[in-house]
């Protein structure tokens, strides 16, 4: 099918690549022979560090420029094949400062679409998240592709976050209406892995519980633990986003979660397990003024549409993308990573 993009011999951009799910990406394309990946970035989070393995790679190159700046964005993606859109403001950032938030989510994303469209890419993967279907209350059960939205009890933040990957995901629509712009939206969920960073409340909290530890301090648990976390691991979604540029899909959005959800206590005692042990969890209530993402009840992020429209399904456990995540930590690069913690 015309949609379909071959990663060798093939140039890309991943904009928003100085990041979590970008380096991994970029990793992932140069392994299969991508011809030269653009990594385009203003650094507003991301950093050196998170690329830092990559930078000396002969056919990456490292862009600073701005999505929302059309000049550095037409510049950047002049003669690709292929376009990833990760450049975004997540939750906890988005409540900092709702108005950049919406700028890069939205306008950011309409930029990225007219650099394509001027530049003739041929298709352009958009990161979503599974905050499409709301936070609170009404999230629970089964969330496919369809679930509707759930706003009523969830902070602000979350709904403006989640309401703006909304946006962004029609706005690739209405571009493959109006002029036929190839696109898959992948609807991330939790991301975690090696490069962590502490923007997203959710990977957060593994991060958190793992440094608890190492302090030999108890682990916290809000609530009972029986809330239900869905997490995916970066190298599945470095996977998945190289096969969306190489399937023949398009015009279609996508859940990609991990292979099955957890519990806040699960989780918890699985990281003090393969830290060796630690202090027995200690469950609080809520923390005052910190911004969390909580759900109705238990709840899977369905998955088996990616396996359909692109052929992708999560292939690393929790118990390994956890060992993974720990093992980087415990390297120098996780360590030095510490030290950008403010970002
Ligand atoms: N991390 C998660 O748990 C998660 C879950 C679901 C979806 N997502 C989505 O996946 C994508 C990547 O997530 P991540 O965790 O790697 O994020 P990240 O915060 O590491 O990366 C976002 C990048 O965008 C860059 N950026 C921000 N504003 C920009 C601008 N104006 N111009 C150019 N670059 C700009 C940042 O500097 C950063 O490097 C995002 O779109 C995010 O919404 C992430």
């Amino acid at each position: 099918m015309a949609a379909s993009v071959p990663i060798a011999g093939n140039r890309f951009a991943i904009i928003g690549g100085a990041s979590l799910v970008g380096s991994a990406t970029a990793g992932e394309l140069l392994d299969h022979g991508a011809a030269e990946v653009v990594l385009f970035d203003n650094f507003a989070f991301g950093s050196d560090a998170a690329i830092a393995h990559l930078k000396d790679h002969p056919r990456l190159r490292l862009v600073r420029g701005d999505v929302m700046r059309m000049a550095d964005l037409l510049r950047a993606t002049e003669g690709l094949a292929g376009v990833l859109q990760l450049a975004a403001y997540m939750t906890l950032s988005m409540d900092r400062d709702p108005w950049s938030g919406l700028d890069v989510n939205i306008r950011g994303v309409q930029n990225v679409l007219e650099a394509c469209r001027a530049n003739g890419v041929r298709k352009l993967v958009f990161a979503s998240s599974n905050a499409t279907y709301g936070y609170g209350p009404g999230v629970a059960g089964e969330l496919v592709e369809d679930t509707p939205f759930h706003s009523a009890g969830a902070p602000p933040a979350a709904i403006l976050y989640g309401a703006s990957k909304i946006i962004g995901e029609q706005l690739c629509r209405d571009a493959y209406r109006k002029w036929g712009q190839d696109y898959v939206v992948l609807r991330y969920s939790t991301v975690y892995g090696e490069r962590q960073h502490y923007r997203a409340a959710n990977a957060l909290y593994i991060i958190e519980t793992i440094d608890r530890l190492r302090r030999g301090e108890a682990p916290q648990v809000f609530g009972d633990g029986s809330e239900t976390k869905h997490f995916v691991y970066v190298g599945d979604l470095a996977r998945a986003n190289r096969m969306a540029f190489e399937s023949g899909a398009t015009d279609v959005a996508v859940n990609t979660s991990g292979p099955a959800p957890t519990t806040t206590l699960e989780l918890v005692q699985l990281v003090t397990e393969l830290l060796g042990g630690g202090k027995a969890p200690e469950f609080i209530g809520a923390e005052p003024g910190k911004v969390r993402l909580t759900s109705g009840g238990a709840f899977r992020i369905a998955h088996e549409a990616a396996k359909a429209a692109i052929g992708w399904a999560p292939e690393v456990d929790m118990r390994e993308g956890l060992r993974r995540l720990i093992a980087w930590r415990d390297g120098n690069e996780g360590r030095n990573s510490n030290e950008e913690r403010g970002a």
